[in-house]
């Protein structure tokens, strides 16, 4: 019925998330709610890590792509789990390491990283990092050089495939600010100077095609790719990497038109296309990395609100209100990206008409989404976003002003609070 399988309803009609009742939640942590399954999560690492061992011999590592939901909580999960984990910044490093993730399975990227960032990666003593340009190659060897560390490095590499559409083509990708580009020659440059670097260690590429894709094509074509560009270094180069690292991407259902291949759907094709490249190119097939981020995080999240206004337009559209909006989750106003919604304490009625979901901030554009399809809604009504478990969280802000709502993460029959909610002296905290 729902677009995820934490989802139910309960004999009183309410939504459950995670076998927990959703207005129940609401009532005692208060709205906005962010309400996280960890056996949702915990179902996601796994059926990755299982289709690596089934179609891939187990040489590989899942890496979780913290950027979709960081907090200390998801990365001991993560952890507990097997899984590695993709960092960004030194803000999702910091929250890594400081809830003892292990230095040596983080993946370190950014298409900038600063002298601050590079330099917390060698005292952390992160397992790659993902170099992105050939002034951060020169400055890393350089760090590291001082740091007495040989850091291991991966090379961004833009592959050409284009998955952000269905219709993925070749060209285009060149236009991007991140990695190295192979058409130009500017890959096989910067290959040869991380393989000739005193201080690093060239472990292998990476590459990410792009985010929310439904179909395994674009990944095989971008394995081929990047298993030719392997052969190409070994031919050229005389150097022969070992690891391909081919990024994140995949697909989620956020409504029930979205028709997303199973987890562990994946690696079987890929597995399948980097074998056939390896054996046509001569080369051993490398050991794997994946980085799923929205595919782990994304379907076990669920945002709960209150109902304010309700305003007909008669003959324009009905508006329903709610206490958050986009400065809980910007989606919407940012890519109009569609969300399935339920009226948690009306779970079992059948919609009634379309609506528009509408938060709270000064602007115009601060919108949920439109012609949702929902039962009579009425002021104190608990409305059920689903699906929001990624980059709603950890792309929040405080616009006007608002208090970032906090995290709840239900599993084995139990709730509790992962993130707090901020307060109104949080808001104030840094002001000078
Ligand atoms: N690896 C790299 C290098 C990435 O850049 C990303 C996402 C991932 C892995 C994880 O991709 P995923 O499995 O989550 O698709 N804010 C956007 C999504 C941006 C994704 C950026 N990179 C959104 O809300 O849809």
């Amino acid at each position: 019925m729902f677009v995820s399988e934490a989802l139910g309803v309960n004999s009183l009609g309410h939504l459950t998330v995670g076998g927990r009742d959703a207005v129940q939640l609401a009532q005692s942590y208060g709205t906005p709610l962010y309400v996280m399954d960890e056996g949702q999560i915990r179902r996601a690492c796994r059926l990755y890590r299982r289709s690596i061992d089934r179609y891939y011999g187990g040489r590989g590592l899942v890496a979780y792509a913290s950027k979709a939901f960081c907090c200390k909580e998801i990365c001991r999960i993560a952890n507990e789990e097997g899984l590695g984990l993709d960092v960004v910044s030194a803000g999702e490093l910091y929250t890594a390491v400081t809830a003892g993730f292990p230095a040596e399975k983080i993946i370190f990227h950014g298409n900038n990283k600063t002298m601050e960032e590079l330099t917390m990666a060698l005292e952390y003593g992160v397992g790659r990092i993902v170099v992105d340009n050939i002034t951060e190659l020169h400055l890393l060897d350089q760090l590291a050089r001082a740091a007495g560390s040989r850091p291991g490095v991966l090379l961004r590499i833009k592959p050409g495939v284009d998955a952000h559409t269905h219709d993925f083509v070749r060209t285009g990708q060149i236009d991007s600010k991140f990695g190295f580009a192979l058409e130009t020659g500017e890959a096989m440059e910067a290959a040869r100077e991380a393989a000739a670097a005193g201080h690093l260690t060239f472990l292998g590429i990476h590459c990410h095609i792009g985010s929310q894709i439904f179909d395994t094509e674009p990944f095989q074509h971008a394995a081929q790719v990047m298993v030719g560009f392997l052969a190409d270094v070994k031919r050229e180069l005389g150097v022969e990497l070992g690891e391909l690292n081919l990024g994140g991407g995949f697909g989620i259902r956020y409504t029930p038109d979205n028709d997303p291949a199973p987890l562990d759907a994946y690696m079987e094709p890929v597995a399948a296309a980097i074998g056939a490249a390896c054996r046509r190119t001569g080369m051993a097939t490398p050991f794997i990395i994946l980085e799923p981020g929205r595919s782990i995080a994304g379907p076990a999240g669920v945002t709960l609100y209150r109902v304010g206004g309700v305003k007909k337009i008669p003959g324009v559209r009905t508006y329903v209100s709610v206490d958050g909006g986009m400065f809980d989750n910007p989606r919407y106003a940012l890519y109009q990206s569609r969300y399935s919604f339920v009226i948690a304490n009306k779970a079992a009625l059948s919609p009634a008409g379309t609506v528009t979901v509408a938060g709270k901030c000064c602007e115009t554009g601060d919108l949920l989404g439109e012609d949702i399809p929902l039962p009579q809604a009425e002021p104190g009504d608990i409305l059920a976003v689903l699906a929001t478990g990624a980059y709603n969280y950890s792309m929040a802000s405080n616009y006007n002003r608002n208090r970032r709502p906090p995290v709840v993460l239900v599993g084995g029959g139990e709730d509790r609070i992962i993130v707090r909610g901020e307060t109104l002296e949080d808001l104030v905290r840094c002001d000078v």
